[in-house]
């Protein structure tokens, strides 16, 4: 999960690849490195840190215009400048940047080794260009040389090689891990993420496994597994770089958090006509619905949070058997699946390697595959049988926010087309649509309170831990809610049932702690109440998060979230949470975009 980027032209490189490294830190930002090239050397800087350590380094008046850079996130050897991206070759004439994991590299440089090779850094990638360096001499054509290269490696690559030989080339290739291509005026591009030159064209490229391809100032030409040349396929990048840049926000978080009115409604544009729902690519599904006995959410992080509603709604909604697994569990748990288990898979950025790993089993077991992801053309998106796009454009901030709220507003949408595709009735099923098209409305409404959440949050400055509960559809908010604030303010932050506090987490609730409180499920609400109070009982501070005509007079600090249908409580509910664990780590003052540790696209499992 590396940022890498590459660029020739008729012009000095290192800008376009410092400023498309600043757009892919949120891929990783442990060290960072650039290798710019010219016929008579290969010139490398590479530094431990963020990529401002690095520019620190450089000189603004380096000419050369063709060049690679890295933005790294630890997998294999400690953060350092010796590990860091772009590696060398002995001789310092070939230069490599790599994104994803060799899995058989132990093995690869015991072999390089014996032929005298020898390694500097700790990196799975440094074989990459050892091999290259191998292959070259025998056979000095690079194409040829990356080819055998890449035939060698098991798991995950993108990557980019420069060398003197050819100083305007760059030779890309990859597999499950993400690589676009561009051109424009000013030259050719390769990235792992599109914002990354966005600012110069909109038309891009994205990469497919086993695919290579060689970059010049004027021209790219791309070749499938065997080496052919082929028409490459564009596709046109619907968001402008205003879309995947901070627009006067303090970061992207907030700014993501804003945004979710308007890709809610992105979101849910066309899904109805009338009662019916709108997903063709549903209905074009060649699958005997009446033969389906269970389904399976499965998904990482937030998107597993996601899966956790959209299993609720499914009982709810068409009393059929269903599960969540985290996708990382799912392998190992030996599910008992085959061709009548219907799989859904939540992923944001379409490239969570564990997410990965689980859909292929499924497919191996014969199970009828959706996807719901947010990068078009991801590796998730193209494994599926069918694949529904949220429209929460590009997502910078490692906490995800937009991404979440429209997958739990897209899972909805299936899951009422599910109900449809089984021949069953939902209860209140207009009222439930009618709402579903409020919510940018009453998401932008929730905004509204954002001075409450701050001042909520303020609450949070000496407090090591906190607490989140709710029952049903809140629980999901309640895990959302403490991963959300444990993620960006490192405050120890869990989330329960509001009935299970008593049967232990209840132990650890002293003079001031806080608690969350979900409760916008009237079946349930009461029960939770009950369970507030025995919290206020040990000296807790609760915030209540509840509707608009829930009885909370008892309460200190109560928010109310607009009248909404209780199925789509869990959408406002969120937007506050999300705010009051911005606000938290912010009067923390921490670094919220990049928070310590985490990575937004887990490559690896
Ligand atoms: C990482 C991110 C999380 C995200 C999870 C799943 O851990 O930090 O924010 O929820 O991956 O990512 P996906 O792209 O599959 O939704």
């Amino acid at each position: 999960m590396c940022g890498i980027i590459g660029f020739t032209g008729k012009q000095p490189a290192l800008p376009f690849l410092l400023q498309g490294l600043s757009r892919l830190e949120y891929r990783g930002y442990d060290s960072a490195g650039v290798t710019l090239v010219n016929s008579k050397a290969l010139r490398t800087w590479k530094t431990k840190g963020r990529l401002s350590e690095l520019e620190k380094l450089l000189s603004k008046d380096l000419a050369e215009s063709c060049g690679i850079g890295h933005t790294r996130w630890a997998t294999h050897g400690v953060p350092s400048n010796m590990n860091a991206h772009p590696h060398m070759n002995e001789e310092g004439t070939i230069s490599v940047v790599h994104n994803g994991i060799v899995e058989n590299y132990q093995e690869l440089r015991e072999e390089l080794r014996e032929e005298g090779y020898i390694f500097h850094s700790e990196t799975d990638s440094e074989v990459i260009v050892q091999l290259l360096d191998f292959y070259y001499r025998k056979n000095p054509v690079m194409k040829e040389a990356l080819a055998k290269t890449v035939k060698r490696l098991e798991g995950s690559y993108a990557i980019c090689v420069t060398s003197i030989f050819e100083p305007d080339t760059i030779y890309v290739s990859k597999k499950e891990s993400p690589m676009v291509l561009g051109q424009s005026k000013e030259g050719t591009f390769c990235a792992s993420d599109a914002p990354a030159f966005l600012e110069y064209t909109r038309e891009i490229l994205p990469l497919q496994d086993g695919q290579s391809a060689i970059l010049n100032a004027g021209s790219l030409e791309v070749f499938d597994a065997s080496g052919k040349q082929i028409e490459p396929r564009w596709i046109h990048f619907p968001y402008d770089v205003q879309a995947a840049q901070k627009g006067g926000y303090d970061s992207f978080m907030l700014k993501e958090i804003h945004e979710q009115p308007s890709v809610i409604r992105e979101t849910l544009r066309g899904r109805f006509r009338g009662t019916k729902t709108v997903l063709p690519m549903i209905d074009q599904m060649n699958v005997r619905w009446d033969r389906i006995d269970q389904t399976v959410f499965i998904a990482c992080g937030t998107a597993y949070h996601a899966c956790i509603y959209a299993n609720l709604l499914y009982q709810k909604y068409t009393g059929k058997v269903s599960w969540v697994i985290p996708a990382s569990e799912f392998r190992y748990c030996s599910p008992n699946v085959n061709e009548h288990t219907l799989c859904i898979f939540v992923s944001q950025s379409g490239e969570t390697a564990d997410t990965l790993a689980a859909i292929k089993l499924a497919k191996a077991k014969g199970c009828v595959t959706i996807s719901v992801v947010n990068v078009l053309g991801s590796s998730i998106s193209r494994m599926t049988d069918a694949v529904l796009y949220t429209a929460a454009g590009p997502e910078i901030a490692v906490a995800s926010t937009k991404a979440y709220t429209t997958q739990l507003v897209l899972l909805h949408v299936l899951v009422l087309k599910l109900a449809e595709m089984y021949g069953i009735k939902v209860k209140g099923k207009s009222r439930l649509i009618s709402d579903l098209k409020r919510l940018p409305e009453v998401t932008e409404q929730v905004l509204g309170q954002e001075e409450k959440m701050k001042e909520l949050a303020g609450m949070l400055i000496d407090q090591r831990d906190a607490y989140f509960i709710g029952r049903q559809l809140d629980y999901p908010t309640a895990l959302e809610g403490a991963l959300k604030l444990k993620e960006i303010s490192y405050v120890h932050a869990d989330a329960y049932y509001a009935g299970e506090l008593k049967h232990g987490p209840i132990a650890l609730i002293e003079k001031d702690t806080v608690v969350t409180a979900m409760a916008t499920q009237p079946e349930v609400a009461s029960k939770t109440v009950s369970n507030i109070r025995e919290t206020i009982a040990r000296g807790a501070r609760v915030i209540l998060i509840t509707g608009e005509n829930m009885p909370a007079e008892e309460f200190e600090y109560v928010v109310r979230i607009p009248e909404i249908s209780p199925e789509l409580a869990a959408i406002p509910s969120a937007v506050l949470l999300q705010m009051f664990a911005y606000y938290g780590a912010k009067e923390k003052g921490c670094d919220i975009d990049k928070p310590r540790n985490l990575a937004k696209s887990v490559t690896v499992e």
